[in-house]
Parts: C-alpha cells; structure tokens; sequence
C-alpha cells in the first residue's frame, strides 16, 4: 500500500528519493509522486502510472535540493490520476504533505476548512490533512512540528505522514497512527520511509515511531519525538539486521519465483536455534517465557487476514490434534468489529507477514483490551504488531517482496507447528514417541521442498495448457483444505482468473455444477486419512469430465492415472503435509501467470501491506 520516503542531509535528494520509490514499489501502488525543496522553491512532480513514469515526467525540470519527500499512492479516496497523487500543497502552496491511511473525518474537517474559504483541487482525504495544517499554523502562528500536532489532534483515523515546508528547508516533520514509518540515521542526515527498504542503503540506524508520535528531522540538529498529546519522546535506534542483497531479484526473472526457491533455506532459518535434532527439543522464546498462558487457555483465537488466514487455518488443526485446545480462527477485519467473547484465559495468536496489517493491528487491540494474552507470528522486525503483543515469534524469512505470499506462508506454518507440538509436549497431549518422530521429520521438511523444486519445468510446461482457463477449482481435505484455498488464492492474485478452493468433500454440495471439461480441478490427494475419500471425489469429477491436475504422494499410481496431470511430493507425516502441497501450486499459479503475461511482482490492485482497514 501507500510508500513514504523522504530525505533531508546534504546529499542530493532526487536519486535518493527515486531510489527509494523503487525499492517500495513491492507495496503495490497506481501513481508517484515527489516534493524537491531546492533553497527557495518548493516543486511537486508526479504521475499516474509506475515510479519510472514519474522519472520521465521529472526529465528535465528541476531536480535540485538536498530535502524531499517522496510518495507511491495507492487510491483510496479518489480515482489514481495525476492530480490525486501525493505530494499535495496547501492552499498557499507553502506546504506539501504525503500521506498513507485514511482520514476518516475527512468531510466534515473539509467543511469547516471551506467554510473558512479554502478550496480543494483533489478528491483525497490528504489535501485536506494539508490544508488544516496551513489552517492550524496560520491562525495559531506557530511552527510546523506544531500545527501537525494541531492538526493530527483533529483527525480521527490512520496515517503516516510527512510535511516540508517552503520557508523552512532544514525541516520535514512526519508523524504516524496505525501506519507504519521509520526514520534512518546517517551521518548528518535522516530518511524516513514507510519500512526500512528505502534507507537500508544509506545507513542500519532505525528508529520505529510509534503510534500517535510527531518527529522532527532537522539538518544537524538531533532528532526530537513528541506525542499528539505533547509528551516529550526519547528516540531508541535500532540496528537493522536486513541487507541490501536480500532486496534483489539474485538472478530470478521475478521476486516471487526467488522467494518460492529460497523456501529450503528460510525454513531452516525459521528452525535454527528453535527445533534441535540432537537434543530432540524444539525451543520457542515466546513460549518459554509465557508457558502457563499457553498451558492453562481455555480457547486459542487465531486472527489474520489474506494468505495468513490460510496458515491459521492449518495452525487450528495441528494446535486441535496434538495440544488440544480448541482453536478459533478469524478474521480480522470481522473479528475487530463483530463483539466477539474474549476472555482473560484466551490466548490471542495474531499472524501477519508484513506486521502492519491494519485490521489484525486492531484485532490485536481490541484483544488486549479484553484481556486476553497476545502472542504475535510476524515477519517483518519492529513492525507494528509485534511492538504490540505480549510475546511472539518472528517468522525470519527476510523481505518478502512479492505481493503474493509464498515464503511467509510456509514460515508461518512452520512456527505453528513448533508450537503446537511443544504445548503438546508439555501438556502431554503429545507422546514423546509422536513428538521425536515429528521433531526429525521436520529437519527433512527443507530437503524434500528442495525436492520438489526440481520438477519445476515440468510443471512450468503443463502450466501452458491452462491459461485458456477462466475458472479453476481447488480441493483438498484436512490439513490440505486451507492449502487449496491458498493454492487457488495464488492463482487468483496473479493471473487473475477466478479460483475457488473447497473442501474436497463439500464439492458435490454446489462446485459440482460447475464441472464440464473446461473446468481444470486441481486436488490434493497426498497419503491421509481421507486419501480413499479423496479418490472418489476425484472419481466424481472424472465422471463429469472435469480435467484433473493431482497433488500425489510419491509412488501414487493410483491418482495418477487417474489424472490429466500430476505431481508428486515426498511422503512426509499428515500435519506437515501443507509445507510440501503448496510448493507446487505456488509453481502452478506463477507460471500461470506468466504465460499470461500478468506483473507477477506486482499484481493489479493488489498491495503487499495493507495498512487500512
Ligand atoms: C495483503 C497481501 C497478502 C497478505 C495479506 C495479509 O492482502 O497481498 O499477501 O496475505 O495482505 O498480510 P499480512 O502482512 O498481515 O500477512
């Protein structure tokens, strides 16, 4: 979504800026834009389209200035042209403003700005932020970091902001509520960015705002942070622990592809230190040090949204069979608005890749409100979710850059896993001879998906013959119904052709309809409890002459020649089952998508963090 950056230092901003766009562009947006203050003007360039049309809009203007701000947009109030794209002035043109959220009040703060005789050129909630800042400085004569306080004391909603000013370019104040934003301290310089991507090149020092805090980035003055409340803030710096490497494609024609090859490693990285083979334990820090809440809950509410929601999914099942507490698993967006019961003896799991999700955010508020304990499972280090939990567990896959899930997925899998089996353990609902036979298993689980990556060209080649295919069907059963949920949630999101997962029993209750031999059903049909059931369903879709792509176990002739195309994986234990299934429908939606020609990185409307509700 929305991706602020900003620089101020004595380095020319414009490539700083630029860069940084670049760099955020795996956020998803539908136009650029970019303020350059030049020691006497103040100038706005931007464009509708992607960060390399807003270059060719800036060629040849005046790209001087060692301060700027720099902003992809993701629309939200008002169509994505050139004139809704942030930057944008206020009246006078003295000021510019970039913003990513929402302000919810934004029409009756419009009103009253109207009334006092400003005009609007934009549709955006952000002209109106800008405009009351003007207001607030102008009518209380004070300084910008003041009239931002001002201002945001108005605004009901979520944002993160930043704000230079023309009389003023030693300064840009941004400020934040339920978006994320981070500053980097160089050597007499700062950056600010929506996450750490922009600044990574320049400098490991961070500071995460927090929620409702106001910084000021002064040329050689030392940071100051102020709340909306006035409470004077000490900035904590961060070392930052990403690389710059792990921002690049490594030879992969896309993001995606990388990130669905490095799933051996980042799974092993997600168990280093935390499942030991030899020792045959597996050691979870946010477990340890909160054990008897995990031990005594009564209830586990897992909330996530998107592809997160499918690993909480598999969490349920695997937490239900060897820890047996009774899962509930949301989502976030209903959960935060639907009054749910919570109570203090409830343990709130809250997953999120990118940890800014803005309506887990709020589930895991609304939780902690009540009561309840709340044990985080986030990628992305310092975010805002994990800042916000009691206690949580980074999944450690490094950026994931590609707006559909694939690595993220598995890691959060894997972390579900760790912990079921260790509550299980501990509450004995495990055996040690199941937990010892699961603790090994998992070390292999890295080598059989290297395994399967190997048949990539295989399923690169068959994936040609589907792309005629406007509707696809997934089913799997168990542990294996939320993989074809995300096996057709992939597809969908990239290659745009519409997909349904189902639980492969529950076909013949509507899904069968739809079965003709146009129709491709992709089934999960790995060793289970309900392989033999799963053979009849696919029975059934033979019989209406549906086309059959199989996910076997290996050696499965059965299924296969059952099959118009299969693939198999590894034989592995039923509960880990989904970190071999989804590797080759990860394969089979992305080369889907490129058949088609789709922007697998980047795939319309969609963005990678979605910081409103
Ligand atoms: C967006 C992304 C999805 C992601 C979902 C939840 O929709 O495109 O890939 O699964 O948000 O994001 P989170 O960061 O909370 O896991």
């Amino acid at each position: 979504m929305c991706g602020i950056v900003g620089y101020i230092g004595s380095r020319v901003a414009y490539p700083i800026l630029i860069k940084g766009l670049k760099r955020l562009e795996y956020r998803g947006y539908d136009s650029a834009g970019i303020a350059l203050h030049d020691g006497t003007n103040l100038k706005v360039y931007k464009s509708k389209g992607k960060v390399s049309d807003l270059e060719i809009f800036s060629e040849q203007k005046n790209i001087e200035g060692t301060v700027g701000i720099a902003h992809t947009r993701w629309a939200t109030h008002g169509e994505p042209n050139q004139i809704n794209a942030h930057p944008h002035y206020s009246q006078s043109e003295e000021l510019v403003i970039i913003h990513n959220g929402i302000i919810e009040n934004y029409s009756v703060l419009k009103q009253g700005l109207t009334e006092h005789g400003f005009t609007f050129q934009s549709d955006t909630d952000t002209e109106v932020l800008i405009q009351l800042i003007e207001f607030m400085k102008n009518t209380n004569r004070v300084d910008l970091p003041t009239a931002v306080q001002l201002a945001l004391n108005e605004v009901v909603g979520a944002y993160a902001i930043a704000v230079v000013d023309k009389n003023n370019p030693d300064m840009i104040v941004a400020a934040r509520k339920g978006s994320p934003l981070v500053v980097g301290i160089g050597e007499d310089e700062y950056f600010v960015g929506s996450d750490a991507t922009p600044i990574i090149e320049y400098t490991n020092k961070v500071v995460y705002i927090g929620e409702e805090e106001i910084v000021t980035l002064e040329r050689n003055k030392p940071l100051k942070i102020k709340t909306i409340g006035n409470v004077e803030k000490f900035p904590e710096i961060n070392k930052l622990e990403l690389t710059l490497s792990q921002l690049e494609k490594g030879g992969f024609p896309h993001f995606m592809l990388k990130e669905i090859f490095e799933q051996p490693q980042t799974l092993s990285n997600c168990m280093k230190g935390r499942v030991n083979v030899d020792s045959n334990n597996i050691t979870l820090a946010g477990f340890i040090d909160n054990k008897d809440k995990f031990l005594n809950a009564k209830r586990i509410i897992i909330t996530a949204c998107g592809t997160s929601w499918h690993s909480a999914l598999i969490g349920m099942y695997i937490i239900e069979e060897y820890a047996r507490i009774p899962v509930e698993v949301e989502y976030s967006s209903e959960f935060r608005y639907r009054k749910p019961v919570i109570d203090k003896d409830d343990v709130v799991i809250a997953i999120s890749q990118s940890g800014e999700t803005a309506d887990t955010l709020a589930a895991v508020e609304l939780a902690k409100q009540n009561g309840a304990f709340i044990f985080g499972i986030c990628n992305v280090v310092g975010s805002s979710i994990p800042r916000n939990t009691h206690s949580g567990c980074y999944t450690h896959v490094g950026p994931e850059i590609g707006v559909a899930s694939t690595k993220a997925f598995t890691a959060q899998v894997m972390v579900l896993t760790m912990l079921a089996l260790l509550i299980g353990k501990e509450k004995g609902t495990l055996s040690e001879e199941n937990y010892l036979k699961l603790i090994k298993e998992l070390n292999q689980i890295p080598d059989k998906i290297t395994a399967i990556l190997e048949k990539e060209n295989s399923i690169k080649d068959f994936s040609k013959t589907f792309t005629y295919a406007s509707n696809f069907i997934y089913l799997g059963r168990g542990y294996n119904f939320p993989v074809a949920m995300e096996g057709a949630l992939k597809l969908k999101e990239i290659s745009y052709i519409h997909a349904e997962g189902y639980p492969a029993a529950e076909m013949k209750h509507g899904p069968i309809a739809l079965i003709s031999q146009e129709m491709p059903v992709v089934v999960i049909a790995t060793k289970s409890a309900t392989y033999e059931k799963v053979v009849s369903n696919i029975q059934e879709i033979k019989a209406r002459k549906g086309r059959i792509i199989s996910i076997i176990t290996e050696g499965d002739e059965i299924v296969k020649n059952l099959s118009d195309f299969s693939i198999s994986i590894p034989d592995t234990e039923e509960c880990l089952s989904p970190l071999l299934a989804v590797i080759p429908l990860q394969l089979l939606a992305y080369h889907i998508a490129v058949v088609k020609g789709c922007n697998v990185d980047q795939p319309r409307n969609l963005a990678k963090s979605v910081t409103v509700e």
